[in-house]
């Protein structure tokens, strides 16, 4: 039988993002954490990890060892730490998960809305960031002016961005409207759907992320976000 992963109280809940060791040893010794639905004051002891459900304050969490989320960005709002015009998406989430270290997988500009992914674990972050996995993101455009065949023509075959050595092209183009577009990139270059649009000689008014990999968003409304338990088939998926 494979052996179970145990974790010491205090260090199980400073790594949920409940605060330093002190400060979680003393909200377990004055009876404000219950495990598992029983009230428990010794911080030493040891918990089985797996299925692992706390309350703090009467607030229910479940014990992950990684956080996996999908946010759906709201407008006016920067994926940085230090924002400089905006608050940060990182303020939409609770402080536990700020405070666990959660980054953003990739950027989206501040007046970009819709899905961003979050996360804790470096390693997942960066697959599927590396430009080798081509990851596709898919956007829904709102065009300045009424995308011509022209447009379409060069963005389907590629544009060449300032500073770049390769082409840039579009997948999956398709026209939903006269100045509304959706397509998919696979690289994640600064500005990059604006740039290209602005290359093929529009200009991008609106811009939204529908699609990551195969993951949308469901019924998320702006600001929302929920978590993404399994993520490692969500990872492999989002890789296909
Ligand atoms: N391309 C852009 O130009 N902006 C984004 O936010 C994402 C992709």
């Amino acid at each position: 039988m494979a052996k179970q992963l145990t974790v010491k109280f205090e260090r199980m809940l400073q790594s949920q993002g409940f605060g330093s060791r002190r400060y979680c040893r003393q909200l377990i010794e004055s009876g404000r954490v219950s495990v598992n639905g029983s009230k428990q004051t010794d911080p030493q002891r040891e918990l089985v990890s797996e299925n692992l459900q706390f309350t703090v304050d009467g607030t229910r969490w479940q014990y992950r060892d990684k956080v996996y989320l999908l946010l759906h960005k709201p407008i006016d709002y920067e994926c940085s730490r230090n924002p400089q015009h905006y608050p940060s998406v990182l303020s939409l989430l609770p402080p536990q998960l700020q405070e666990r270290g959660v980054q953003c997988v990739g950027r989206l500009d501040a007046d970009t809305t819709g899905l961003l992914l979050l996360t804790d674990d470096g390693p997942w972050l960066h697959q599927l960031t590396h430009p080798k996995h081509h990851v596709p993101k898919r956007y829904l455009i709102t065009l300045k002016h009424p995308c011509d065949e022209s447009q379409l023509q060069a963005l389907h075959e590629g544009v060449l961005l300032h500073g770049e050595t390769e082409p840039c092209r579009a997948k999956n183009l398709e026209v939903r409207g006269e100045r509304l577009l959706a397509m998919s990139i696979e690289q994640g270059k600064y500005h990059q759907v604006k740039r290209m649009l602005a290359a093929a000689g529009n200009r991008v008014e609106a811009l939204h992320r529908e699609q990551f990999g195969k993951l949308t968003l469901g019924d998320l409304a702006p600001g929302e976000w929920c978590y993404l338990d399994d993520a490692q088939t969500t990872l492999a998926e989002a890789l296909e």
